[in-house]
This record gives structure tokens, C-alpha cells and sequence, in this order.
């Protein structure tokens, strides 16, 4: 999956850039504040109608510009495509090939990417949202169908929780039967993707590590498992918190409160794991993420790494950008200073500055 071309057109603080990433390597560097975390923004948002850091559609067009557009061209199993995303007022249009597409999820296998930023390790230290939040997303990213059963559940929830909170049971059985039927469905996709994830986890780690310390990963369900018959687990799960859940107005118990945890050694990352080791762990979960889409999609995922020098020393970065070529995935790359960067590898990437809003191009290999 290659991203050939992007235009930009009043995206944040970009009035009208263009920007051909080179085949492997492409670096956009600059000060604070000028635009980088921006573009990789643009690249995400045209693969899959939203952006990875928090935002709502007015955020995203240029303050005093009426509507937004990003268009890029894209390159996927061969096949040439172009995909434009226009932003006007809260509203996002998208369209595939000139022709608009409903529902973000058509979107999926055009320009599938995954990134790695400051934001994404303070995922250790957060709640369990951010991390379901995270496991949600990876998992549609690699699977469209998921999307249907992750808005059941959550539908049903809402549902479910208004009845409770109006304090009436007529009807409240059957809510919970939809309930436990889709929360079962949802519990089973993230313990699959989990038990998936896990291996290609482990190996990028002690890569990444040397092989110093243990990790896992494990999906931690709010109703626990350890039972033969899961359904009939959560119905009891339900029935037990019925009236604290009439009491509470909200429904207590079920995936929405699922967890993941984080282990080095046996023991808690977020107490126990240096800055450093927290890092890897995302990096190598991450990487994880980038095998599994492979594998899914038939064909690598762009990888953006926002802020690299930040998160990585120049080692760690050489290892990771030589791992990224051998396994021809296209990568972008935001950062401050270029120093930190092999001057080989520099060489052989597209070279971009960031000023501003502006951007300027500064050289390539020939490709
Ligand atoms: N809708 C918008 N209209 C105009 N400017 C915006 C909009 N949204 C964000 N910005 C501006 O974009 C800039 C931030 O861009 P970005 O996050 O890409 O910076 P960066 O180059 O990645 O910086 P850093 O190195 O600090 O991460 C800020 O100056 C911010 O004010
Ligand atoms: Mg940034």
C-alpha cells in the first residue's frame, strides 16, 4: 500500500501543500508547531474518515476557511485509486474514485496506516478507555465486519442504560438478552485479535529489547471467562447487578469496562517499566499491529511515526527504519532535528521541511 501524492487544502494550519512521500522513507522536519503531526494527520483521516488524535470537524478546517480537502492518490495491490475527503462545518464528504462513498468503512483496504506517537505511550498510564480505544480501532482497522458488532453493543447499551435510568423494567429482560448477545460477540473479537496479536507482540519486543525482560499482553474482560458456557456467565453477571443497576441508572457490568494489561516480568508496566521499556512495548505492539494488518490485507500498511526523536534514541531508530525497509513498508516520519537520523538513510529519503504551514521540498533519491 503506497501513498503516492497528497494535496492539502485548509487542513489545520495548512493553507495548500502537496506532498509526494518517497517509496521508503519520507521526513517532514521543522520547529514546534509549524504543521508535521498535521500532515501525518491528513494521511490517517483520508484512510479512515477520522483522525487519531481527538477531534471534532470544525477543528480540523483553518481557522477563517469555510471547508477543508484533502486528496490523495493511492496505490494498492497494484491498482491506482484516489481518495478526497472534504470537510465543511461539521459535516465530512468522502468520495472514492470521484464516486462518494456512505460509510467510512468503504474506505477500508484503500490506505490502511499505523502510527506511533508521544500519545500513544501514554496509553499505559491512562484508564482502560484509552486502551479499549486503541483495541477497537486496530481491530477495524484489520476487520470492516467488526464495526457492526462494536455499534450493537454499544447501541443496546445506551438503550439499556435510558430504560435504567427511567427507572422502569418493562422491557428491561429483553434489553438484556440484546446486550449479553452482543456482548458476547464483542468479547470474542477482541480476545481473538488479543490472542493474535500476542505472539507477533512478544517477537517484536525482544527485538526491540534484546531479549532482556518478558512481556505480555492480556486482554482483561470485565465478565470474566473461565466458564464453558459464556452467555449464560453474563446473563448471571446481569441478573446479579440488576438492582444496583436500576439503583445506578447505568449498566454496571460488560466489555464496555474491559481492560488490557500491560506486563513486563510478571508485573504492571505502568509501576513497574522504565520510560524506555514503556516505550518499546507500544513500539513492538504497534509493530504487532503492522504484521497482523499485513497479514490481513495482503500487502504492508504505511507506518507514520510522529515525533520520532522524542520517543526513540538513534540506535533504536536506525534498528526500527532498517526493520521498515526490509519489509518495504512505506514510512513518514515527523521530527525536529534530522541529526538524530543515519546520514545514509537520510540520503535515500524524501526530504521535506515544515514551516508554518508550508511545506518544502529539499531533495530525494532517484526512485
Ligand atoms: N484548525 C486550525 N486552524 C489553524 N491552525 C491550526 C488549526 N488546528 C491546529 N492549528 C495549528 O497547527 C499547529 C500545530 O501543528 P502540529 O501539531 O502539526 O505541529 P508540529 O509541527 O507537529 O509541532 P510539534 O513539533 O510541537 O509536535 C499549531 O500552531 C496549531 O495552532
Ligand atoms: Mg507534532
Amino acid at each position: 500500500m503506497i501513498l503516492t501524492g497528497i494535496r492539502l487544502d485548509n487542513f489545520r494550519n495548512i493553507a495548500a501543500a502537496n506532498l509526494n512521500p518517497g517509496r521508503q522513507l519520507t521526513l517532514l522536519y521543522g520547529l514546534n508547531g509549524q504543521g508535521k503531526t498535521n500532515l501525518l494527520e491528513a494521511i490517517y483521516l483520508l484512510g479512515t474518515g477520522r483522525p487519531f488524535r481527538m477531534a471534532k470537524v470544525p477543528d480540523l478546517i483553518r481557522q477563517g476557511a469555510v471547508k477543508a480537502a484533502i486528496n490523495g492518490q493511492v496505490h494498492t495491490s497494484g491498482v491506482a485509486s484516489e481518495i478526497t475527503l472534504e470537510l465543511e462545518g461539521k459535516n465530512r464528504r468522502i468520495a472514492v474514485d470521484g464516486k462518494t462513498i456512505n460509510r467510512p468503512a468503504e474506505l477500508h483496504g484503500k490506505l490502511a496506516s499505523v502510527v506511533f506517537s508521544p500519545d500513544d505511550t501514554t496509553m499505559v498510564k491512562q484508564g482502560p478507555e484509552t486502551r479499549r480505544r486503541y483495541l477497537d480501532r486496530s481491530l477495524y482497522s484489520c476487520d470492516a465486519g467488526f464495526l457492526r458488532d462494536y455499534h450493537d453493543y454499544y447501541r443496546t447499551l445506551k438503550q439499556r442504560n435510558s430504560l435504567l435510568r427511567s427507572g422502569s423494567t418493562s422491557g428491561l429482560d429483553a434489553w438484556t438478552e440484546q446486550l449479553v448477545d452482543a456482548g458476547i460477540r464483542l468479547m470474542q473479537h477482541r480476545a481473538a485479535y488479543l490472542d493474535r496479536l500476542q505472539q507477533l507482540f512478544q517477537g517484536h519486543y525482544q527485538r526491540i529489547a534484546d531479549g532482556r525482560e518478558t512481556v505480555e499482553l492480556n486482554y482483561c474482560p470485565d465478565i470474566a471467562a473461565g466458564t464453558d458456557d459464556p452467555r449464560k456467565h453474563f446473563m448471571q453477571q446481569q441478573e446479579q447487578c440488576r438492582a444496583s443497576d436500576l439503583r445506578h441508572g447505568v449498566t454496571g457490568h460488560g466489555p464496555h469496562r474491559d481492560d488490557l494489561t500491560f506486563l513486563i516480568d510478571g508485573r504492571a508496566l505502568k509501576t513497574f517499566g522504565s520510560q524506555g521499556q514503556q516505550r518499546s512495548f507500544v513500539l513492538a505492539l504497534k509493530l504487532a499491529e503492522l504484521d497482523h494488518l499485513q497479514q490481513s490485507l495482503g500487502e504492508p500498511p504505511i507506518m507514520l511515526l510522529d515525533d520520532i526523536v522524542s520517543e526513540l534514541d538513534p540506535e533504536r531508530i536506525y534498528n526500527l527504519l532498517s526493520f521498515l525497509r526490509q519489509r518495504e513498508v512505506q514510512v513518514l516520519i515527523t521530527t525536529t532535528t534530522t541529526v538524530a537520523i543515519d546520514p545514509g538513510m537520510l540520503q535515500e529519503s524524501s526530504l521535506y521541511r515544515v514551516n508554518a504551514g508550508t511545506l518544502t521540498y529539499e531533495g530525494s533519491v532517484p526512485r
